[in-house]
């Protein structure tokens, strides 16, 4: 995943609704490809990778290589069974709701909008299909994979907004990042 994020991390991290962002909870956050480059691109940014302890112990390798110690840790959380830290201001989930279906997704959305302060912002870092659903032909090849390979798919913009208005967030937003990446936002009122 590293690979395969770290080049779309670095257009991820340029993004002004990451500006307004102090405390980052990265959800399912991997070797922490997103959360070291939004760091390296934001000073005022502390991240938390929350993952499975061995994914968090390579996550710390990253952190190290990169040097962000101060500033990204790791939490070991298993997001569906144990609690989850509180006190952010931005909920991250970068290549996750595509891995669930659509209850798991809005499970995942639900327990982010919980944990967020008010005013806080849900990310999602994805790469959506369009409302067709027939293409881009690359992300829809990709979501195919999603099928056979996960429990999740690609989905549309408008999935999202549903999915992130049903848990209750408003200000819906989405913008390019990289290749077909997109950055979803919506604001906890
Ligand atoms: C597709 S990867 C995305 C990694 C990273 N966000 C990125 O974009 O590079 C999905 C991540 O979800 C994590 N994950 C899966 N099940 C989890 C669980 N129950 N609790 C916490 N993390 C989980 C995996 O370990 C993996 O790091």
């Amino acid at each position: 995943m590293h690979a395969t994020t770290f080049a779309a991390a670095r257009g991820l991290a340029g993004q002004d609704a990451l500006a307004r962002v102090h405390k980052l909870l990265d959800v399912g956050g991997g070797s922490g490809s997103l959360s070291l480059a939004i760091a390296a691109h934001y000073p005022q940014v502390h991240c938390t990778i929350m993952d499975l302890e061995p994914v968090c112990a390579v996550a710390r390798e990253y952190v190290a290589k990169y040097g962000f110690e101060d500033r990204v840790k790791t939490a070991a959380v298993d997001m569906f069974h144990e609690p989850w830290p509180a006190g952010y201001d931005g909920v991250l989930f970068g290549n996750i709701f595509h891995d669930w279906d659509v209850d798991t997704c809005q499970f995942l959305a639900q327990r982010a909008f919980e944990i967020l302060e008010p005013g806080g912002t849900i990310f999602l870092h994805e790469m959506p299909l369009n409302d067709a659903k027939d293409g881009p032909l690359t992300v829809a090849c990709f979501s195919i994979s999603m099928l056979l390979h996960e429990k999740g798919k690609q989905y549309t913009s408008r999935e999202f907004k549903a999915m992130l208005t049903h848990a209750g967030f408003t200000d819906f937003r989405i913008v390019p990042t990289f290749g077909y990446y997109h950055l979803v936002s919506a604001t906890k009122p």
